[in-house]
């Protein structure tokens, strides 16, 4: 198979583009060129890179067409954040591929309703990230299932690896929370902390693609969620972390209007749309058509990340 990734050297691509090679895809990496993967792997010898500014050309009207310019079987669009991105790979694919795989999010679904939240649920979605989302996911399952065109959406939760900071129990992303519970230092959560996350390891992301592309026939004309096998609420992941630094947990609340007072304006913000959303998502359609089995659970793959922020010195512990 011949397999296009859009955006394949970020998150998800560092572990993606791997399997693809050892599962014997002629793989083809679309990038601007700036970034390199998390992780080096000996497989990225035989990816081929291509560069290309999606943004550039697009506003051309060019995309699609260089897309198919690849003759590619599979395409894998990690980075699509716009309805007429969507479409302008569409048009330019119809009938030209065997499989079109759009990397979603769960904020399709926008405030968790009845938990845990199952793909079928109606959309809900707010936030200009989410309502674009969404409107992709509908596109594509629409011309899927009107048009028979081979689209695949995958949702996934917050994605953790090796490499970045992960999503940390106070819902924003400094690192220097890990600093302070592994001192055993008081954190103050918003609320009661139980509002909830859900994370996934980029790798059980790669499996979840990997295992659409092999499950073509139950994967073509669907979305799934791909994250861990439960969610956690802050304070239970608050908890779980003070005990994984060897600390008793020291845990404070704060009402959402003070507790916002105590962090910047970005850590703020970014917890507030951790909190809104507080996403919580069924795994059970993944692993019944795609035999999706994460190999993490949320804190293993927060830890995992954690160890690495220690080893490379962006915490201090
Ligand atoms: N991060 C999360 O927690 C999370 C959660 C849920 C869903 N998602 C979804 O995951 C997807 C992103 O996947 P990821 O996190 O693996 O990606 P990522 O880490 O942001 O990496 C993006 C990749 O795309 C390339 N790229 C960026 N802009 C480009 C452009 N204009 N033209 C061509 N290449 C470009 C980058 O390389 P260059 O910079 O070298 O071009 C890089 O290889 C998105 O669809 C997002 O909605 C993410």
């Amino acid at each position: 198979m011949r397999t296009v990734i859009i955006g394949g050297k970020g998150h998800v691509g560092t572990f993606l583009a791997p399997r693809l090679v050892e599962a014997g895809h002629d793989v083809i990496c679309i990038t601007r060129g700036q970034r390199e993967p998390y992780q080096p792997h000996a497989a990225w010898k035989q990816v081929q890179q291509v560069q290309l500014d999606r943004g550039a050309e697009e506003t051309a009207g060019m995309f699609g067409a260089k897309v198919a310019d690849l003759k590619p079987d599979i395409v894998i669009d990690m980075i699509c954040f716009k309805l007429d991105g969507a479409r302008q790979l569409v048009e330019a694919l119809r009938g030209r591929v065997q499989h079109f795989l759009h990397c979603g999010t769960l904020w399709v679904h926008g405030h968790s309703a009845q938990v845990p939240t199952a793909e079928l649920q109606p959309r809900q979605p707010f936030g200009d990230y989410g309502i674009q989302k969404a409107a992709i996911e509908a596109y594509l399952l629409n011309e899927a299932r009107v048009s028979g065109f081979p689209a695949t959406v995958l949702h996934p939760g917050h994605i953790v690896g090796p490499g970045w900071a992960p999503l940390n129990p106070g819902g924003h992303f400094n690192p220097q929370v890990f600093e302070r519970i592994a001192r055993g230092e008081e954190l103050t959560l918003p609320n009661l902390g139980q509002e909830t996350v859900h994370h996934v390891h980029a790798d059980d992301v790669a499996q979840a693609f990997m295992g659409a592309i092999a499950n073509w026939s139950r994967a073509a004309g669907e979305s799934f969620h791909v994250v861990s096998a439960q969610a956690l609420s802050l304070r239970g992941y608050a908890e779980a972390m003070y005990a994984w630094f060897g600390q008793p947990a020291r845990l404070a609340f704060l009402p959402w209007e003070e507790w916002r007072k105590t962090v910047s304006e970005g850590e703020a913000a970014a917890t507030w749309d951790h909190i809104a959303h507080s996403p919580n998502a069924s795994i059970a359609k993944a692993a019944r058509l795609l035999c999706y089995q994460p190999r993490y659970t949320s804190l293993q793959a927060v830890q995992e990340s954690v160890s690495w922020l220690i080893a490379n010195r962006v915490i201090k512990v």
